[in-house]
């Protein structure tokens, strides 16, 4: 599949929808980007790769480990990388990092949470030559601050926040944004809003993309299964399934047999 840019992406708002999957290594990456558009280096891997569980404590380094992974594993396919919890929190601090993801990796955009009172650190990244993606909704890293993960777009006045975030962001020269875990009739009005493609993830079918976790799609990810998570595969049971048969070979001595020998 040939590359997207930004400009091609943004052809995509009312069009054929984007296909986005959060990718964390190479070996995953690579088998992705035969039907994925964009990879999202996630910092949801600090939960199901990292063990954690929430996102707040995933860090730069890490970020930019797995996003250099990634690349490598899909040279040919739009990355975005997550910027992760405190690495945003005034311009000049959000400037030093985000010059790090692109010094330190290929990736083609960063991502960052967070609606109208975010605008101003993605109108300084914008204005210093970052292509940034906006993340709107249910905030993972406000987890703590909300004390849950929290639906958005219950009533009028939420929706009228989640527009007007929206035009913040796209204002700000965002290129894209993430709208997570909204009523699905209230992420088509955002979608509507405005003129820079919505994917959404537990935000119904009226934007420009979806977008799932990788660990989520593939059921491979057991602790939580969010309400909006199809799993096309049980892939913790064909896993564990798969790891027993090789344990169950090995203590038989049925493993290796002629065929594995050299
Ligand atoms: O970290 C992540 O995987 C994300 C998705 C939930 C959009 O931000």
């Amino acid at each position: 599949m040939k590359k997207l840019t930004i400009g091609s992406i943004q052809k995509r708002k009312d069009a054929l929808p984007l296909v986005m999957i959060t990718a964390y290594d190479a070996l995953f990456a690579r088998l992705f980007s035969e039907s994925a558009d964009i990879l999202l280096v996630g910092d949801s891997l600090n939960m199901s790769f990292g063990g954690n569980n929430d996102t707040l404590s995933a860090t730069m380094d890490q970020m930019i480990y797995h996003t250099n992974a990634v690349c490598k594993g899909a040279p040919e396919t739009f990355i975005i990388t997550d910027m992760p919890f405190g690495s945003y929190t005034d311009e000049a601090t959000a400037l030093t990092n985000a010059i790090r993801v692109y010094r330190e990796t290929s990736a083609d955009a960063i991502k960052i949470e967070g609606g109208a009172e975010k605008a101003h650190l993605i109108k300084h990244l914008t204005l210093n030559g970052f292509a940034v993606c906006g993340h709107i909704g249910l905030l993972p890293q406000a987890v703590r601050a909300e004390g849950g993960y929290k639906v958005k777009g219950k009533n009028e006045h939420e929706a009228l926040s989640l527009i007007a975030d929206a035009q913040a962001i796209q204002q700000a020269g965002a290129f894209i944004i993430v709208i997570e875990g909204v009523k699905a009739d209230v992420a088509t009005r955002v979608a509507q809003s405005v003129s820079i493609p919505v994917i959404g993830i537990g935000a119904g079918n009226g934007v420009d993309g979806q977008v799932l976790v990788f660990s989520d799609m593939l059921g491979l990810y057991e602790p939580f299964v969010p309400k909006f998570v199809k799993q096309y595969m049980d892939g913790a049971s064909a896993v564990k399934k798969s790891v027993s048969d090789y344990a169950s070979e090995v203590q038989k001595r049925s493993f290796p047999d002629e065929n594995y020998v050299y």
